[in-house]
């Protein structure tokens, strides 16, 4: 089928506004602007964040075509597009990389200045959208849009990878992967014999594990509220399982008894504030680190005994694994082809784009780490 600069009529998600079932509709997907880049999904994993957006716990404009974790190949591209041709294999990027702004400019962080994240517009950098159905406008997720069969996806969001990649798995490079392994490895460096917890077990946490065994870590300890987590948590290298509601004094406290002093590195891996306390003070009070990764819902604050920020303990927030995204993303899929990096175990199950409703009630149930969508 020619679809070079037409409208393509396909099968998409769409949240009607939010906690509303989804439901796969006959959508319109417009050819490529200037800059953007029309993708033909192949796979999408459904994390952690489309379940905030789906429950309004991360604000967005509905209705959307929800989804972000994309691997795809290129269908068509815009005007002035250089980084990527049609065939091309690629991942979306909930994180971009325009390469001009200060933060993309700057040697460290990678929270570019164009995501559409915090906060979120639902539009594309012209402040349109590119998709509709039955006459009426929708919104997309992220600037990215996954759980569609076609997408249009700013240009500095897509990362071009290796022309040998295994399109229904590497999705899950395209966030899991480096926001939990990334966070470990890249942002807070952990080291060899060194102690960690982390908060939070499911898809983020299970790739945190993988990038601490990875490093060499020592103990790993896991803390989830489900005890189904617990057995394919400690497959991957979590040496002491804590579920806080079974513990008659806070988790902190058990952590910091466990270890006499404190963890090297803690990890919130949830997207609450009182595990992100809880990671916390659950950190050496010297040289602990502490990263966030899960995402709070909006305007709530942290409260923190301030004193304990003068000792040296390191509070960081962590997007994305802190990788520039188009530079490194790429690396991190061809290191994955050569088993450098082993991440299949993140993908528990596997299901076509039509059994989407499945699919979101298996998350829902906690019994899933990922759950790949095959277009
Ligand atoms: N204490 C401990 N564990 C909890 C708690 C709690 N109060 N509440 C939820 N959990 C556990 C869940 O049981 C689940 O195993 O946190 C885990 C969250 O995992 P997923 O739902 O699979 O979400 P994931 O994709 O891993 O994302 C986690 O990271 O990037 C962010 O936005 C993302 O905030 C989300 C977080
Ligand atoms: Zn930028």
């Amino acid at each position: 089928m020619d679809t070079l600069g037409k409208i393509i009529t396909c099968r998409a998600a769409i949240a009607w506004a939010t906690n509303s079932p989804l439901t796969i509709e006959d959508v319109q997907v417009e050819f490529p602007k200037a800059g953007e880049v029309r993708i033909k999904i192949i796979s999408s994993g459904i994390c952690g964040s489309d379940h905030h957006v789906l429950t309004g716990s991360c604000p967005m404009n509905f209705p959307l075509i929800p989804g972000h974790e994309g691997a795809g190949i290129v269908e068509s591209i815009g005007e002035g597009v250089t980084s990527v041709k049609p065939g091309d294999k690629v991942l979306t990027l909930i994180v971009p990389q325009c390469r001009e702004c200060s933060s993309c400019l700057y040697p460290k962080g990678n929270f570019c200045e164009k995501q559409d994240i915090l906060p979120s517009s639902g539009l594309m950098l012209d402040g349109t959208s590119r998709f509709t159905c039955k006459g009426k406008k929708i919104y997309h997720s992220f600037r990215t849009s996954t759980f569609t069969e076609y997408t249009v996806v700013p240009e500095i969001a897509v990362a071009k990878i290796d022309a040998a990649a295994h399109m229904d798995k590497v999705c899950i490079l395209s966030c899991e992967v480096p926001t939990g392994y990334g966070a470990v490895v890249n942002s807070a460096k952990v080291t060899q014999g060194s102690t960690c917890v982390i908060f939070g077990l499911g898809g983020i946490g299970c790739a945190v594990i993988i990038g601490c065994k990875a490093s060499g870590a020592s103990r790993i300890i896991g803390v989830d509220i489900n005890e189904e987590k617990f057995p394919r948590a400690k497959a991957l290298g979590v040496t002491d399982c804590l579920n806080p509601k079974n513990l008659k004094k806070p988790v902190q406290q058990v952590v910091m008894e466990m270890t006499g002093v404190g963890v090297d590195f803690a990890f919130e891996a949830i997207g609450l504030t009182d595990t992100m306390l809880a990671a916390w003070e659950s950190c050496h009070l010297s040289h602990g680190v502490c990263s966030i990764i899960g995402m709070a819902p909006p305007d709530l604050q942290l409260s923190l005994d301030a004193t304990k920020l003068l000792t040296g303990r390191m509070l960081k927030g962590v997007c994305l694994g802190d990788y520039k995204t188009r530079d490194c993303i790429p690396q991190l899929v061809t290191d994955y082809m050569k088993n450098k990096i082993n991440v299949n175990p993140l993908i528990t199950h596997q299901l076509p784009f039509d059994q989407l409703q499945e699919a979101l009630k298996l998350y829902e149930t906690g019994k899933v780490i990922r759950c790949v969508l095959l277009f």
